[in-house]
Formats: C-alpha cells, sequence, structure tokens
C-alpha cells in the first residue's frame, strides 16, 4: 500500500504581526487532524509552525491532491481564521484567497507539497518548513542535495547515487516545465535555477532503480501568492518533503547545504534580500526586520504511514556557526538600507507595494533634451 504524504500551510493570521501563530490555532488544527485521524481521512499528523505559518504534515493513502484532504486543510485554516478574527490577529486568513473550495486547494493560498510513495523498508522523510522567503530559496539547497558533489559525497561515493538525478523545474510565470538530468545537463540546469524569482525546482527523481517509477525524491511547493491575486499579498513562504538514505542523499548530505546560510528574497515586506536562518521550531519567530527568513527541519520516519517523530533537526548545535554567519550577512545587508542589493531588483518588485509609491511620481518627470 502507497502512503501519501502531505504538507498543506497558511498563513491564517500572525501573533503579533507576522511573528508566530498563536497557540490556540495549533490547539485547534491538532483537535481537527485528531478527529480526521480517527474517522479514518488521515493515518497521522503533526501540526508544525514556522513564522506565521500554520504546517499540517499529514500522511494518508489517498492519493496527492485528494479532496478529502484538501478539504480538511481547509477547513482547518476556515476554523483558524474564525480564532485569529476573534483575537483580532494579525492578518487574519491572509493566505486564503477564495471563499469558494470547490475539491482542490491548489491556487486558493495557502502552499502545498505532497508525494506518493511505495515506503522503503525503512524511509527517513525530512520536512521543511521556511518563513519570510519564496520558492526559489530551495533552489540552492535543493540542487546541493541532488547534485552538488561538494556537498553530498554521495554524489562520488555511492554506487547508487553515481547515476545522478532528475529535476523538474517549473518556469512559474509562463506555467511550463522542463526535465533535466544531472549531472550531464548541470550547466544547463543552473542557468534556468540560478534565476530563482522565474525558474524554481518542483520535484527531484532518482534517475533509475532506486524508487518505483515515477517517485520523487524531493517535492516543494511552487505556490506564488501574488501571481494567484495578482498583488502583494504577502509571501509565499515555501515547504519541502525530502526523502534521505539508501541511494538518496543521507540524512546528513539533506542538511548540510544550510550549513551555507544562502542569501534569499523575501524578509521585510517580501522585498528584501537576506540570509536564511537554520533554526529549531521553537526558535522559528522571525523579529528583526520581520526576519531573518527561516528554515526548520522536521525529521520523521514513516512507518506503515505512522510519522515516527519529529526530529526538531536543526536544533544541533552543529547549526550555530551558520547561524551566527547568518547573523553577521544580516547586519551587512541591513546596513544598505533601502537600496539594493538588499532591496531586490526593481523586476522582482513588481508585485510588491513599491509600484505605488512610484506612480505618484510618473507625473512629475519631464523630458530631457
Ligand atoms: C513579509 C511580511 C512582513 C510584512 C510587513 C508589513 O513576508 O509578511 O514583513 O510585509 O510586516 O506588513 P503590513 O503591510 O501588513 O503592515
Ligand atoms: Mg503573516
Ligand atoms: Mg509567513
Amino acid at each position: 500500500m502507497k502512503t501519501t504524504v502531505s504538507i498543506i500551510k497558511a498563513d491564517v493570521g500572525g501573533y503579533p504581526g507576522h511573528c508566530s501563530v498563536h497557540p490556540d490555532i495549533i490547539a485547534k488544527a491538532n483537535s481537527l487532524l485528531k478527529d480526521a485521524k480517527k474517522s479514518g481521512i488521515l493515518t497521522d499528523f503533526f501540526v508544525g509552525r514556522c513564522g506565521d505559518d500554520l504546517e499540517l504534515i499529514m500522511t494518508h493513502t489517498k492519493d496527492c491532491d485528494n479532496k478529502e484532504v484538501h478539504a480538511l486543510a481547509w477547513d482547518v485554516f476556515k476554523k483558524g481564521t474564525e480564532i485569529a478574527k476573534e483575537l483580532k490577529l494579525y492578518g487574519a486568513g491572509q493566505d486564503l484567497l477564495s471563499d469558494a473550495f470547490s475539491g482542490n486547494i491548489r491556487g486558493m493560498g495557502p502552499g502545498i507539497a505532497e508525494m506518493e510513495i511505495t515506503e522503503r523498508k525503512s524511509e527517513p522523510i525530512v520536512c521543511f518548513l521556511m518563513d519570510k522567503t519564496d520558492p526559489g530559496a530551495f533552489n540552492l539547497p535543493i540542487y546541493r542535495m541532488f547534485a552538488d558533489p561538494f556537498s553530498t559525497a554521495g554524489l562520488v561515493i555511492d554506487p547508487a547515487m553515481h547515476d545522478g538525478f532528475r529535476f523538474e523545474v517549473l518556469d512559474i510565470y509562463n506555467h511550463k516545465r522542463v526535465f533535466m538530468n544531472t549531472p550531464e545537463e548541470t550547466y544547463d540546469l543552473l542557468a534556468l535555477i540560478g534565476g530563482k524569482s522565474k525558474y524554481v525546482v518542483k520535484r527531484v527523481y532518482p534517475k533509475k532503480g532506486k524508487l518505483p517509477e515515477d517517485e520523487p525524491a524531493a517535492v516543494i511547493s511552487t505556490e506564488k501568492l501574488s501571481l494567484i491575486a495578482g498583488e502583494y499579498v504577502g509571501k509565499d513562504d515555501p515547504v519541502a518533503i525530502v526523502r534521505a538514505q539508501s541511494g538518496l542523499p543521507a540524512l546528513g548530505e539533506v542538511l548540510e547545504p544550510f550549513s551555507f546560510p544562502h542569501l534569499v528574497s523575501g524578509w521585510m515586506r517580501g522585498s528584501h534580500v537576506g540570509p536564511m536562518l537554520p533554526v529549531s521550531m521553537e526558535d522559528a519567530m522571525p523579529t528583526r526586520f520581520d526576519g531573518p527568513p527561516r528554515v526548520v527541519a522536521l525529521g520523521f520516519q514513516l512507518a506503515n504511514g505512522r510519522l515516527v517523530g519529529p526530529v526538531d533537526l536543526f536544533k544541533d548545535i552543529a547549526f550555530d556557526h551558520a547561524r551566527r554567519k547568518s547573523l553577521k550577512i544580516a547586519e551587512y545587508m541591513r546596513r544598505h538600507g533601502p537600496f539594493e542589493p538588499h532591496r531586490l531588483p526593481s523586476e522582482d518588485m513588481e508585485y510588491t507595494t513599491l509600484p505605488k509609491v512610484l506612480d505618484k511620481l510618473k507625473s512629475r518627470f519631464e523630458a530631457v533634451k
């Protein structure tokens, strides 16, 4: 029997501001998902949090995009929004862009990462949860995990990984996708995914043999709120599920890319470049300049759909150095104030509130002879 792992997440109201999720919302989500487990919709679940995002990590035996599971998540977000409204939390219902749920949560605001898998003899997975950034923030670490031999030793050492992996890359503006093989198409792949605001890695597959055909080793949520709503409505704080070990990157190879605090888009007003800060769930409270952007890694073993865990992986002191470095970079970037490259380049500001300010200045420009 197959197991489906679904992370469905939304910001249904922050506390205070865009900082955290109120415990009452987490308690409500836990109680609703517990009922769903009793009634057989879910096999297991874990309610997580990263910054102001409520993260529903669920397992079940239905397919991806299942109506019942999506309706359940939608119901949790709606009821969470009711609590947020009662407590006057900030941005209550922020990520629920529509009122009319019609069977699939896709395109309605929440972020979704799902994979239907045949559980291996032992199935370690890592659920990554990010806040104050966008889906392109996963491009670099996912590339490093599955294609960079300086990060993942198994690509060189393990014959089961030596063939490389296949990347599914989305052009999120034109709704197109392309599959690319590494190592042979590495340079072409990097030519695309280095442009992380347009091209985002959606899934990674092993090339052959290790997993039943068409089963991914990694999946990333790629929803862009601004492209759904047509204007700035908050960031698209992404999540990802990565399978580890036995011919896939080892747990430590899955985590290794985050020892480098790479620069991502997001942070204050979704308009700035800043370093990623790997933290425990407890420390996922973006405060300084509404950030810096955070990533949490929750590790589980799957046992016939049961989520054994989590282990809060970035709690490890081995990531202290990355954190110190990230905070130093944050300080350096902040000193640039409103100047690029701390502020996003103009083309990436299109879906922020800046165009409204620039519009007012348009009429004051005169021709220069
Ligand atoms: C970033 C984010 C925050 C808000 C900022 C302004 O993803 O959500 O940085 O953009 O706090 O929020 P408003 O305009 O709601 O006061
Ligand atoms: Mg928010
Ligand atoms: Mg958020």
